[in-house]
C-alpha cells in the first residue's frame, strides 16, 4: 500500500478501517460484448436520472424492518416524495429478504474491487432514495442505514467541478440524444430481465474519499497528467478520438490517465458508456470526497467494465472507495394517481 493510500485510510476517522470489511473480490475480467439494441420501443422512464443535475443531493439508504411489507413501504415512500424529482432504487438485500420478488438479473451486493476498503456501515441497503434535499424520507417500516449529502463546490466560471478542481461531466453521453440514452440507460422489452424492470436502470453509488491535501501539493502539470485533461479549460491533453491511435505510447495522454482508462474511445468501448452524476461531500465521519453515481442498462457492460479498466490508474493513489452499492432504479410510475414507484415490482399484474 502506498503512503498516499495509507494517509487516506488514516483519515477515514470514525467510519474507518476498524469496521472495514473486505468483501467478495470483483469478478475477473471477461471479454464484454456490445449492448444489443433491444427488441422493444425506446423507453426513457426515469426522468430524474436524465434531468439536469441539481446543485445539491441527498442519498439515504434504508433497510426494511423484518415485518415490513415492501408494497406498503414503497407506496408510502412514493407518497411522501410527492412530486419532488427523486430517484428511488432497490438493493440486492431486498430480494434476499423477499425471495418472492423478481430480482433484476445482474443485481448483487456491490463487491469490493481491488483498491476498495469497504465499510459495511456505508454500503448497500434495501432501498436507496436520492433527492436534492433537504431531509430524508421517513416511512414506517424503514430503518436508515447510511446517509450522505452532496454539493457542487462553487466555481468562479460556474462550471461543475470536483474537490480536485477538475470539471465534471464532459465525457458523459448527451442526455438530449434520445436514441443514444435509450440504448445505454433503460432496460428495454426484450432484455433478459423481469418485466417490471423495463424503463428502470442499474444505479451504482461509490463513496470515494479524496486525499485533497496531498493532491493540492502536486503541480498542476502532474494533476493534468493524472486526469488527461487541462485543469483550467477541461481540454483533453491529446486526441481521444479513434482510440488514441495517434498516441499509442501515451506521450500526450498517459496510458494510466483517468479519461483514457475510463473511455479508450474505441469502437468496442462505445457499448460500455455510462451516465455519471457526481457530487462532492464533506462529512465529519468520512472526510471529504466524491459521491460518484452512474446509470446503465447493463451493470456488467457499464460500470463493472469501466471500473476494471480503471484498476491501477494514476488517480487511484489519491482516492479510496469506502462505501456505496449496486441498486436498481425503479421506473417512473404511469400518470395514474393510484400508481407508485415499484408497483409492478411488488404487485402481480
Ligand atoms: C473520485 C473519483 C473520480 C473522480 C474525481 C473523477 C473525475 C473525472 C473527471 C474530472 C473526468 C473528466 C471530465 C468528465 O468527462 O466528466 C472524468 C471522466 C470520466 N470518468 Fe471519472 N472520476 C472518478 C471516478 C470514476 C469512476 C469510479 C468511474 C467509473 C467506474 C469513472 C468514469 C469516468 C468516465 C467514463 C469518464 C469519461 C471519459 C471520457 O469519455 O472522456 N470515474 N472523471
Amino acid at each position: 500500500m502506498t503512503v498516499r493510500r495509507r494517509a487516506l485510510l488514516a483519515g477515514l476517522g470514525a467510519a474507518g478501517v476498524a469496521g472495514a470489511v473486505a468483501c467478495t473480490p470483483a469478478r475477473p475480467d471477461s471479454a464484454p460484448s456490445p449492448v444489443a439494441p433491444g427488441a422493444g420501443p425506446p423507453v426513457a422512464k426515469v426522468r430524474a436520472v436524465t434531468a439536469a443535475a441539481r446543485a445539491t443531493t441527498l442519498l439515504v439508504a434504508y433497510d426494511l424492518d423484518a415485518d415490513a411489507d415492501p408494497a406498503v413501504v414503497l407506496r408510502d415512500v412514493h407518497e411522501r416524495l410527492d412530486d419532488a424529482p427523486a430517484i428511488v432504487s432497490v438493493g440486492a438485500s431486498l430480494f434476499d429478504r423477499h425471495p418472492g420478488l423478481a430480482r433484476p438479473r445482474l443485481l448483487t451486493a456491490m463487491p469490493a474491487f481491488p483498491a476498495d476498503v469497504l465499510d459495511e456501515r456505508w454500503c448497500h441497503g434495501d432501498v436507496l432514495v436520492q433527492t436534492s434535499g433537504p431531509g430524508p424520507v421517513v416511512s414506517t417500516g424503514l430503518r436508515e442505514r447510511w446517509r450522505m449529502p452532496g454539493f457542487h463546490p462553487p466555481a468562479p466560471d460556474g462550471s461543475v467541478r470536483n474537490l480536485f478542481g477538475f470539471r465534471e461531466g464532459t465525457g458523459n453521453p448527451d442526455v438530449t440524444d434520445a436514441p443514444l440514452i435509450d440504448s445505454l440507460l433503460p432496460v428495454r422489452r426484450g432484455d433478459d430481465e423481469p418485466a417490471w424492470c423495463v424503463g428502470g436502470s442499474y444505479q451504482v453509488v461509490r463513496l470515494i474519499q479524496l486525499a485533497t491535501a496531498i493532491w493540492d501539493g502536486e503541480t498542476v502539470a502532474e494533476q493534468e497528467r493524472v486526469f488527461g485533461r487541462r485543469k483550467e479549460t477541461d481540454a483533453p491533453l491529446g486526441a481521444p478520438d479513434a482510440g488514441y491511435a495517434t498516441d499509442p505510447e501515451g506521450r500526450l495522454t498517459a496510458l494510466d490517465a483517468h479519461i483514457r482508462r475510463a473511455n479508450p474511445h474505441t469502437r468496442e468501448s462505445e457499448a460500455h458508456r455510462i451516465l455519471r452524476r457526481s457530487w462532492s461531500y464533506r462529512h465529519p465521519d468520512a472526510g471529504e470526497g466524491q459521491i460518484f453515481t452512474c446509470f446503465q442498462r447493463d451493470l456488467e457492460k457499464g460500470f463493472v467494465t469501466v471500473q476494471r479498466r480503471l484498476a491501477g490508474e494514476a488517480l487511484e493513489r489519491y482516492t479510496l472507495t469506502f462505501g456505496g452499492g449496486y441498486y436498481f432504479t425503479l421506473p417512473d410510475p404511469s400518470g395514474d394517481p393510484s400508481d407508485f414507484r415499484g408497483r409492478t415490482l411488488v404487485t402481480r399484474a
